[in-house]
C-alpha cells in the first residue's frame, strides 16, 4: 500500500522549518532529498568500513570492495543491463556526458554530425560543442514546436551517413516534457549507424528503465536526484562499445599494467574509473535503489502523475499564468509563468518566504527559453513524498505572488 505519511517519515528534512513555515520542498529536478535509510548506509561506511576499493588484502577493503559491488550488481538490475561491468559510476550526469564525448574523439572527423534536441540541458550540449571543436564535426539541433514537442520529421531529414552521434533526453528537466526516445532511437538505427546517447537524469527518478530494450548505447544518471546523495552517478554503455573506446581518465585502478614504455588498460568497468571513486556515495546509490524498489517504480509514478495533473488544473484556475509544455506528455514538472511578472525570482522569493521552495530561472536550458522569448521560468519539481496539501500551499503562494507582484 502507498502511504504517503510512511514515506515522509523516512526523509527528516521535511520536518524542518523554512522562514518559519514548513519546509514545501518542490525543487526535486535540482536534487532531491535523502531518506534516513541512504544516509544511515552512508553513515555507516564511513564509521565502520571506510577503506580503499579493489586494493587491499585487508577485511575493511575487501568489505568496501564488496559493498560497492554489490551496488553496482543493484544498479545493473535497476536499469536492466546485460553485465555488471557495464555500469561505469560517475559523480554524475554530467561527467558521464563529457565522459562519452571525450571517448568519441576519434571516432569523428570533420563535418561529421550530431544529433541533439532544442530540449536539451547545458550538459548535453556544450560537451558536443566541445567535441565539434576538437574534431570539425557540426551539431544539428531538432527543433520544438510551441507546447515544447520534439518535431521529429527534422531528424529524419537530419539522419544520414554523416551521423556520428544522436544524444537526447529522455526528460526534460525545464519542462518536464517525456521524449519518445525508443522512436528517436528505431528512427536513428534505420537510418544511420550513429552511438545512441540517452541523458536520463530527469527519467531514472520517475520511469522503469530498460537499456537493453531501449537499445541506447549510453545512458547516463545522476544519483543525488534520485535520493542518493551529491556526487554519484552511473554511466552505461554496451560493452562491445566500451570495449572498443579508449580510456578517459588516465590513473590508478584503470591500467592492467603500467612501465614507462607504455600501459595497458583494466577491463571494464575499471578502465573508466581511474582513482579513488566515491566509495560511500557509490554504496548509498544502492541503497537509494532499495528505497525506490521497496516503494515500487509504478506506485511512485502514479503518485507523481496525480501530483502533476493536480498541480497544472489548480494552476491553469488561476488567470494570467501560462504553463510551458501544457500541452506534452510531462514528467514531475510544472514549468510557468504569470503574466505581467517579468521575473520568475521575484515570485521564487515570495514561494520562498512562505517556506514553499522551487527553482526559478534558466534552469541550464537558455535555448529554451529563448525559443519561448523569456528569461526564465517558475518551476515545481515532484518526489514521491510531496503531497496534495503541499500543491494547494504552492497554488495559494503563486495566488499571493500575483497580489503582490501584479
Ligand atoms: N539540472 C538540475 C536542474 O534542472 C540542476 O535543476
Amino acid at each position: 500500500m502507498f502511504d504517503i505519511q510512511e514515506i515522509r517519515s523516512q526523509f527528516t528534512i521535511l520536518n524542518r522549518e523554512v522562514n518559519g513555515k514548513p519546509l514545501v520542498y518542490l525543487d526535486n529536478a535540482a536534487t532531491s532529498q535523502k531518506p534516513d535509510s541512504v544516509l544511515k548506509v552512508w553513515n555507516d561506511y564511513y564509521t565502520e568500513i571506510n577503506a580503499n576499493v579493489h586494493r587491499g588484502i585487508h577485511t575493511l577493503s575487501q568489505l568496501a570492495t564488496e559493498e560497492m559491488e554489490l551496488s553496482r550488481r543493484k544498479i545493473q538490475k535497476f536499469i536492466n543491463a546485460k553485465h555488471d561491468f557495464e555500469v561505469i559510476f560517475t559523480k554524475g550526469t554530467t561527467e558521464g556526458l563529457n565522459l562519452i564525448a571525450y571517448i568519441l574523439t576519434q571516432k569523428l572527423k570533420k563535418d561529421d554530425e550530431i544529433i541533439i534536441s532544442y530540449l536539451e540541458h547545458h550538459s548535453n550540449i556544450v560537451p558536443w560543442q566541445l567535441l565539434c571543436e576538437r574534431t570539425g564535426a557540426k551539431l544539428r539541433v531538432i527543433p520544438i514546436d510551441e507546447n515544447g514537442i520534439l518535431q521529429l520529421n527534422y531528424l529524419d531529414e537530419f539522419l544520414s551517413e554523416k551521423t556520428k552521434v544522436v544524444s537526447v533526453n529522455q526528460v526534460s528537466n525545464a519542462l518536464g516534457i517525456v521524449n519518445p526516445v525508443e522512436e528517436i532511437i528505431a528512427r536513428t538505427r534505420k537510418n544511420s549507424d550513429a552511438y545512441i546517447v540517452i541523458d536520463g537524469a530527469q527519467s531514472a527518478p520517475h520511469f522503469e528503465i530498460d537499456v537493453q530494450q531501449m537499445d541506447c548505447d549510453f545512458f547516463v544518471f545522476s544519483g543525488h536526484k534520485m535520493y542518493a546523495p551529491m556526487g554519484t552517478g552511473i554511466l552505461y554503455g554496451k560493452q562491445e562499445i566500451l570495449e572498443d573506446l579508449p580510456p578517459f581518465h588516465g590513473g590508478g585502478e584503470m591500467i592492467a599494467t603500467c612501465s614507462f614504455d607504455g600501459t595497458t588498460y583494466a577491463g571494464l568497468p575499471f578502465k573508466y574509473e581511474a582513482g579513488t571513486p566515491n566509495v560511500g556515495g557509490n554504496i548509498a546509490l544502492g541503497a537509494a535503489v532499495d528505497f525506490i524498489e521497496k516503494i515500487g517504480r509504478q506506485n511512485i509514478q502514479n503518485h507523481e502523475n496525480a501530483l502533476l495533473e493536480y498541480a497544472q488544473r489548480k494552476l491553469l484556475e488561476l488567470e494570467n499564468i501560462k504553463i510551458y509544455g501544457e500541452k506534452a506528455k510531462r514528467v514531475g514538472v510544472v514549468s510557468f509563468n504569470l503574466e505581467g511578472v517579468g521575473i520568475s525570482s521575484d515570485v521564487g522569493m515570495i514561494l520562498d518566504k512562505m517556506g514553499i521552495a522551487v527553482r526559478t530561472g534558466h534552469h541550464c536550458t537558455q535555448p529554451i527559453m529563448d525559443f519561448f522569448n523569456i528569461a526564465g521560468t517558475v518551476r515545481a519539481s515532484f518526489a514521491v513524498y510531496n503531497t496534495f496539501e503541499e500543491i494547494d500551499k504552492l497554488v495559494e503562494g503563486v495566488k499571493k505572488a500575483q497580489k503582490m507582484l501584479g
